[in-house]
């Protein structure tokens, strides 16, 4: 893992392997941003100049290496792009601060210690530029032979300059951001980690783990307790597979907390499909189909490392989706947990029949809130793209909430509705509802299936995360190639926002 220190100490003065600093554009003109004084100081105040001979323009994403001068004790500067410079009186905007950490990080790769020459005006600024830096440096090597390690490592030491380490604000942020991004690298560990590895039993030792390392409660249904409980969508889905579904709760309580969130994810280690078998092109990022599962699991756990004072209790369902001489046909019948019956229409269709059944289960507790999570439609990334998560919930205030937080903490999300005409594609003449209705607008129908699994007067939320969950493209800011942790930033603000009485 990553060290994260706050220094006092001046950029000329720290002893590190590289030293990072800010470069804007302003009108034409490249600027050396605030924090780099010292820097620029050592390149006789010319660094701007240097880094526009370089080709260098301040552009988002940009990252320009060069040699320090004398007078540096750093043998290496490496100069990245913020974008536009600021107004006057005005910050940087915290999530360009957090992409180009980010960006800085990720360059440098294989580096053991880079000190963090970027302008912090506030705690706010030094948890983002903690947050990106420590979020850029991750690679995912569990499988690969550890001698060609040494150049793939990931930068092993951050140092923040600007940052105080004797500011409460400071330290506090410091904190925050070393335990969230620990979970959200632990939540792009699951998501990365191969499906005939990461099975259900597999993924629900690992929360028992971490359930005893953080002391929170832990409990798993297996495949004879989810029989016994008549779990009829979990155990539909899973029934094809040689590994075996699970339903894991796990419990973060504070003793001050007047308020329970409850938090579901779509575990599915691997959807082929089933019988309505995925075509090649489509399976083979389908490892990624429990990514919904892998952010509850690290917001919970954040959230308790963090001490939020809320209850957050978080529920993984978890199935391989498998076709097989034993797998639920299109055309079967299930007898869901809340009793209702549904008509599998499409085996594909298969996370609505998980999370169906740990709302219904969820629900049976009362909390003030449920947030599902979910790689739920291919429609949602048709709609919102690569990047973006759709958003919908039975209380628009309440979407509208998760939409704010997520824009806040440097998530990018759009809100859906639930037309409720939409309901009646899912009409069975068998059951009560398919699990599939009209193709067109099919993240929503979806979310429309979800809602009647939402225990009554329960406030609700369901975020489509098909497309940020899994970076298929060049990795860019902080976000790698492969699982990303989209929803963990978004879930741990939201549960704190509970805590507060905010939302
Ligand atoms: N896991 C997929 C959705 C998905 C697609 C996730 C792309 C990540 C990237 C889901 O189980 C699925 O296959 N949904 C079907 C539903 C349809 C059969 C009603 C879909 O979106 O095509
Ligand atoms: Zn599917
Ligand atoms: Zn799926």
């Amino acid at each position: 893992m990553t060290a994260l220190t706050l220094s006092t100490a001046g950029a000329a003065t720290l002893r590190a392997d590289a030293l990072v600093v800010g470069v804007a554009k302003s009108g034409k003109a490249l600027v050396v941003a605030p924090g780099a004084e010292a820097v620029d100081q050592a390149f006789d105040g010319k660094l701007a100049a240097v880094l526009e001979t370089l080709g260098a323009s301040g552009a988002e994403g940009e990252a320009t290496k060069l040699p320090a001068p004398a007078g540096l004790k750093a043998p290496v500067v490496l100069a990245v792009g913020l974008g536009s410079a600021p107004e006057d009186g005005e910050g940087y905007d915290a999530e360009a601060l957090r992409r180009a950490a980010g960006t800085a990080a990720r360059t440098l790769t294989g580096t053991k210690k880079a000190a963090f020459a970027l302008p912090i005006s506030g705690a706010e600024d030094a948890e983002a530029i903690a947050e990106g830096a420590l979020l850029g440096a991750y690679a995912y090597t569990a499988y690969q032979d550890s001698k060609n390690g040494d150049a793939r490592k990931p930068l092993a030491e951050v140092a923040l300059l600007g940052a105080k380490p004797r500011d409460k604000a400071h330290k506090a942020a410091a904190e925050r951001a070393q335990a969230l991004t620990e979970e959200i690298k632990r939540a792009r560990d699951l998501i990365n980690m191969p499906p005939n590895d990461l099975t259900p039993a597999a993924f629900a030792a690992v929360a028992q783990a971490a359930g005893k390392e953080h002391g929170l409660k832990v409990q798993v249904l297996d495949e004879k307790a989810l029989a016994k409980g008549g779990y009829g969508g979990i155990l539909g889905v899973g029934v094809g597979s040689e590994n075996p579904p699970r339903l894991v709760r796990i419990a973060y309580t504070h003793p001050e907390a007047e308020k329970t969130l409850a938090l579901v994810g779509k575990g599915i280690t691997y959807d082929s499909g089933g019988i309505s078998l995925k075509p090649a092109g489509h399976n083979e990022t389908m490892k990624c189909d429990m990514s919904g599962a892998a952010a509850v699991f690290a917001a919970v756990v954040a959230a308790a490392r963090i001490g939020v004072p809320v209850n957050v209790t978080g529920w993984l369902a978890l199935a391989e989706n498998m076709p097989s001489g034993s797998a639920t046909r299109p055309g079967d019948v299930l007898r869901m947990y809340s009793g209702k019956t549904v008509e599998v229409l499409n085996t594909d269709a298969e996370g609505r029949l998980v999370l169906a059944d740990a709302l219904t289960r969820a629900s049976e507790e009362h909390p003030d809130a449920i947030v599902d999570v979910a790689t739920l439609t291919g429609a949602m990334v048709l709609a919102l793209g690569n990047r973006t998560f759709g958003i919908m919930a039975n209380d628009d205030a309440y979407r509208t909430a998760i939409h704010e937080i997520a824009e806040e903490v440097g998530e990018q999300s759009w809100p859906m509705p639930l037309p409720a005409d939409l309901r009646k594609g899912m009409d069975s003449p068998t059951a009560d509802i398919a699990n599939m209705g009209e193709r067109m607008g099919g993240g929503l129908v979806a979310g429309l299936f979800l809602q009647e699994f939402v225990g009554e007067g329960i406030t609700w939320a369901h975020l489509d995360i098909a497309g940020p969950a899994f970076h298929e493209g060049a990795p860019y800011g902080y976000t790698p190639k492969g699982g990303t942790g989209s929803a963990v930033r978004t879930l741990v603000k939201l549960a704190e926002r509970t805590a507060d009485g905010e939302v």
